[in-house]
């Protein structure tokens, strides 16, 4: 099989985006879009890949750092796509193959219409992706002759009224003969109108030297959508999400309601996990089995086990839930905390970088962070791990079976020993011995009041 390289264009001004970061950075469901355009590119096992790149360039650069079949091309002024290919050609250096040419904003085209088009390119040296669109506009107009030959490509800007009703679009993904396209790119000239250099022109010039270019309808027209406004990114994003929707129901989740529910691509959820309303689940999130997930809750990152219940509008970042587990409502669990099975946190209670035992509970208004807690402990209501002396942070140790009485201040660091008891509203300073009771109280006092 003959090599091929890809050419991904990303140099477009994306002047309707209104926006400083380039338009392909953009997440689509809480990725850049310029991501699905790479997987795809990839899957198509090319020697490079080039994204020609305008402003912006360096955020592409930095995302895609380390990635050595990534090249960049730094398309200077914006001179049309022609120009582009121009650009991404300089870098790639290609030696023969064929060259693909994929749009940054273009994310959800399909791997196996691309390997349509590249089967047809064995046929003709210049083959591109067309599609019937209801509504035209804005779209390069596909020109056939009587016998239905590809026989030019007209923009919007140039075409006639009569021109303009023709509903084939050029879709703008090709696959090229390298050596052909080395001697036709500087045969384009500048478009009169809008002073670019048109890709598409290629095709007319394949009809002067007597042969035609070959078209591919895609079957699916969301397949060519682009984003070329924050409203089309929307509708790209709808569009996505119903199909990442629809696989958890038919895997066995239930999506109470679907419309208020963002579900991204990377999320893994086991059979008989119920969502509630307003539930969002970002990242390298895991849901076990059985799972209640209720109105409001945030999931990024996390690791949540079987038959765990997230009560309403609880937060959860980079942490890992045991079985069983009970949380919130209102809990906020921040990055590494892991808790083991059985665990109950209750409403207000924020939990950091701790580990907590199976069978232990924090049910009210707590804060916890930089612990280690055992098995079968009880937080009381109030308590707080006081980690942090404005300079550094420090642990606090709770070993198993102990009770810590509700407004408790734990200074860290400290150590509170195996089935040791501290009273309500105690300020602990010291290590607390296993097995003992620890108060902290000034003595009660009840004195007359005056008349
Ligand atoms: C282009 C096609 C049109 C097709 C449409 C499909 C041309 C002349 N027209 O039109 O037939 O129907 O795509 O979406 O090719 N870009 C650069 N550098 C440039 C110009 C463009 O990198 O100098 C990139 C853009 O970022 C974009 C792609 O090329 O990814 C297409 O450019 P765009 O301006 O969107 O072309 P259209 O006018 O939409
Ligand atoms: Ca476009």
């Amino acid at each position: 099989m003959e090599s091929l390289q890809v050419v991904i264009l990303a140099a477009g001004e994306a002047t309707r985006f209104k926006s400083k970061i380039n338009k392909v950075m953009h997440p689509l469901c809480g990725r850049p879009m310029i991501d699905y355009v790479v997987d795809l590119a990839r899957s198509m096992k090319p020697k490079k890949i080039c994204i020609v790149v305008g402003n912006d360039k360096e955020r592409l650069q930095e995302h895609f750092k380390g990635q050595k079949e990534i090249l960049f091309a730094h398309q200077k002024e914006r001179l049309g796509t022609a120009h582009a290919v121009q650009v991404g050609l300089q870098t790639l250096k290609p030696q023969g193959g064929k060259i693909l040419i994929l749009n940054g904003d273009v994310p959800l085209l399909q791997k196996n219409t691309l390997q349509e088009l590249l089967k047809k390119s064995n046929v003709s040296p210049l083959v591109l992706l067309t599609a019937i669109a209801t509504q035209p506009y804005g779209y390069g107009r596909i020109i056939r002759d009587a016998e239905g030959k590809l026989v030019d490509i007209i923009e919007e800007l140039n075409a006639t009224e009569t021109e303009r009703q023709i509903n084939e679009i050029n879709a703008g993904i090709y696959i090229i003969d390298n050596n052909w396209l080395k001697g036709s790119l500087n045969k384009i000239s500048k478009d009169p109108i809008k002073k670019e250099f048109y890709f598409t022109k290629l095709v007319s010039l394949a009809h002067a030297e007597g042969w035609n270019a070959n078209a591919h309808l895609v079957r699916e027209f969301y397949e060519i959508l682009g984003a070329n406004t924050r409203t089309e990114l929307v509708y790209l994003e709808q569009w996505l999400q119903q199909k990442i929707i629809l696989r958890h129901l038919a895997a066995g989740v239930t999506i109470q309601n679907p419309q208020t529910t963002y579900i991204e691509s990377s999320v893994r959820i086991h059979p008989d996990s119920f969502l509630e309303t307003s539930v969002r689940l970002s990242g390298n999130t895991q849901i076990g089995e059985g799972s209640l997930i209720e109105t409001g809750c945030v999931i990024k990152n996390s690791k949540i086990g079987n038959q765990v219940q997230l009560k309403a509008y609880s937060y959860l970042e980079d942490a890992v839930i045991g079985a069983e587990s009970v949380i919130g409502p209102f809990a906020r669990i921040r990055p590494g905390t892991k808790l083991a099975n059985h665990v109950r946190i209750g409403n207000f209670v924020e939990l950091k970088k701790s580990k907590i035992g199976k069978g232990s509970k924090a049910n009210h208004l707590s804060y916890i962070g930089d612990a280690v807690i055992g098995s079968n402990v009880n937080i009381g209501a109030g308590t707080i791990t006081c980690n942090y002396d404005g300079k550094k942070k420090s642990s606090t140790h709770i070993a198993d079976n102990v009770f810590i009485g509700s407004d408790t201040q734990l200074i860290a660091p400290v150590r509170i020993g195996k089935g040791a008891y501290v009273g309500a509203g105690t300020t602990v300073t010291k290590n607390v011995p296993a097995g003992t009771l620890t108060v902290s109280r000034v003595e009660q006092k009840s004195l007359k009041r005056k008349k």
